[in-house]
């Protein structure tokens, strides 16, 4: 990685796709992985922000099964016919696991990453919003724990939030919890469904960081902007300058700089990423100020290692994602309801 200093901020120019090197250092680590995956009928899925180790996929001699978005992963773990998951990514998305797979085992390299926008709203807080608009449908972005889950009406990641919201009755939807999100889809929803969003105060603290680096992205006319939802509004509102680039999911973000002709791109989402834009775009150029969810990286392959070795020992409770059974039964139906509209 090379720095560039830009009147006082530090921006990262990314040359090379993960490190083989930083992958041979821990060649011992990563051998017991394959074998106590195999010994323990493990399948391993990663979210794209996981760090560049835990992205290292089968395909290119790694370990790790998947590596996608919050959408990716619930369809893969919905599929999947290992007996014990591995997921790692934060404990919203394990859980989402563990819903759509009742009888499996869900584990975590640490199943105490938690997530801003997930612990911002609770199910009291959805009674409340139902309470106030009756009869209006609750669509909750997946980034909400299962306890809350079980108060929605439908669940919807940020690549089929547009196709979840047509699904549904009314010219209202409360949509929970990110407000940032919110607005961004607000605009889109209004112009191809004519529907209003009802909105929650939640926030990603990753994302609304890129709120100091606008002046950064503006100066850098040759690259094309790259935006997760969760970018607060006021931000994704330079691409009405004309800027070219995407407001969208992690998924829409990868498909769109593979359909580009140009060759720099301007990452305003979370740094690592930039392992799959790299890896799939060698020939491209991506410049991000590098922010980093502090929930993900608590995910590493040493913790990794250490859960696959406990499971099926006394040990394993220390990774497990548990969920009471009336959780389960509620919290599964908005997420079920989610996956049928995105066949
Ligand atoms: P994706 O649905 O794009 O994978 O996003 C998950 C997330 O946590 C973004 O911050
Ligand atoms: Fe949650 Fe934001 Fe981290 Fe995604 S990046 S897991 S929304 S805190």
């Amino acid at each position: 990685m090379q720095s560039i200093t830009d009147q006082g901020h530090i921006f990262l120019a990314f040359e090379a796709v993960y490190s083989q090197q930083m992958i041979q250092d821990k060649e011992a680590l990563v051998l017991r992985i394959k074998q106590l995956k195999k010994e323990k009928d493990v399948v391993i899925l990663s979210h794209y922000y996981m760090p560049a180790e835990l992205q290292f996929e089968l395909t290119d001699g790694g370990f790790v099964d998947f590596v996608g978005d919050s959408l990716g992963l619930s369809v893969q773990a919905s599929k999947t016919e290992a007996t014990n998951i591995l997921f790692c990514g934060v404990k919203f998305m394990a859980e989402t696991a563990l819903l759509v797979n009742e009888g499996k085992q869900v584990y975590m390299p640490d199943p105490s990453a938690g997530c801003s926008l997930a612990s911002s709203i609770s199910a009291e807080d959805i009674r409340g919003l139902k309470k106030q608009y009756p009869g209006v449908p609750v669509m909750g972005y997946i980034n909400t724990y299962a306890e809350t889950k079980t108060e929605l009406d439908i669940c919807c990641t940020s690549r089929n939030a547009v196709a979840v919201a047509a699904s549904l009755e009314g010219d209202k939807i409360i949509f929970v919890p990110d407000v940032y999100m919110g607005e961004n889809l607000q605009k889109v929803i209004k112009k191809e469904l004519g529907k209003d969003l009802i909105l929650w105060n939640g926030s990603c603290e990753v994302h609304e960081q890129f709120r100091n680096f606008l002046p950064q992205m503006a100066a850098d006319e040759g690259a094309e902007l790259l935006f997760h939802w969760e970018v607060p509004e006021d931000i994704t509102g330079i691409m009405e300058t004309g800027r070219k680039g995407i407001v969208g999911s992690t998924g829409d973000i990868l498909k769109y700089v593979q359909q580009s002709d140009a060759k720099r791109f301007y990452l305003a989402s979370e740094c690592d990423l930039s392992v799959a834009l790299m890896k799939e775009n060698a020939d491209k150029e991506f410049v991000t100020p590098c922010v980093k969810c502090p929930y993900m990286k608590q995910n590493t392959l040493e913790k990794l290692l250490d859960a696959l070795e406990a499971i099926g020992t006394p040990n394993e409770s220390a990774y497990r994602v548990a969920l009471d059974k009336n959780v389960i039964d509620a919290a599964k139906k908005p997420v079920l309801r989610m996956l049928e509209c995105s066949n």
